[in-house]
């Protein structure tokens, strides 16, 4: 079985800077470390109210990452404007509202295959491969597929978020999705409130090629350091 690799989002790096506008922390430092620990990507949300990674933040980016980059972002038309330019080599598209504390369901696809299929297709000839944030519904598996996209990212939030038999009633949906994306011929990816604690059994899934963690590792790396938090999540994704 291939190796699940982990993509570390470095958003909240960008948080603490913003809640003083100073010039530190900086993501890309951030985002190198990660790197040398073992992480096989590096995203961050560009959202549409800049609140923590901004434009500055997004070019540097491109141009330090040395594993590969993933621009999540909603998908307007502003945003496929900027990805289409920047050419990252993942995007990961997003329902986002501005109100919202971090991002709270997956993207409604099904309804919308006419409007995305443009962008996705703007997208794939800028060469950039596209997933779609979704929760693990199989009509909302499907409707990505008929959108043209190549991968989906599943909102593993639901899972995160419940215990006890709720936790495992969740797992069993994610399972159920990551077999239909797989049966459908599509890159299955994973995330949202995963932690040290949790992840073991998402890394575990049928399919499973990427998971993206973010706000739990920049936690631990307050005790840690960015490597040590890394290395732990490694581990408990099976991967030490
Ligand atoms: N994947 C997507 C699509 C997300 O929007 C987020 C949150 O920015 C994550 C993964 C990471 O979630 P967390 O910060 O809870 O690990």
């Amino acid at each position: 079985m291939a190796e699940v690799s982990l993509g570390v989002n470095v958003d909240h790096v960008a948080t603490i800077r913003q809640a003083r506008g100073t010039d530190y922390p900086d993501p890309v430092e951030a985002a190198l470390a990660a790197e040398r620990a073992g992480a096989s990507s590096i995203t961050i949300h560009l959202r549409e109210d800049r609140r923590h990674i901004n434009d500055s933040d997004v070019s540097k980016m491109a141009l330090a990452v040395k594993t590969k980059l993933n621009l999540e972002m909603a998908a307007t038309d502003e945003m496929i404007e900027i990805a289409a330019a920047l050419k990252p080599a993942d995007v990961c598209l997003v329902p986002e509202r501005r109100e919202e504390l971090t991002t709270e369901g997956g993207l409604a696809v099904r309804g919308r295959e006419n409007e995305l299929a443009p962008r996705l297709a703007r997208l794939a000839d800028a060469g950039v491969k596209v997933s779609l944030f979704i929760d693990p519904d199989l009509d909302e598996i499907s409707a990505a597929r008929e959108s043209g996209a190549p991968a989906v990212e599943l909102h593993t939030g639901r899972y995160a978020d419940a215990n006890g038999e709720r936790a495992a009633l969740e797992l069993e949906l994610l399972r159920r999705a990551a077999l239909h994306a797989v049966e459908l011929g599509l890159q299955v990816n994973a995330g949202h409130g995963l932690t040290v604690a949790n992840v073991g059994a998402v890394a575990a899934l049928p399919g499973v090629v990427e998971l993206n963690i973010g706000h739990s590792i920049v936690a631990r790396a307050i005790f840690l350091g960015i490597e040590g938090a890394v290395g732990e999540m490694l581990t408990a994704m099976g991967r030490n």
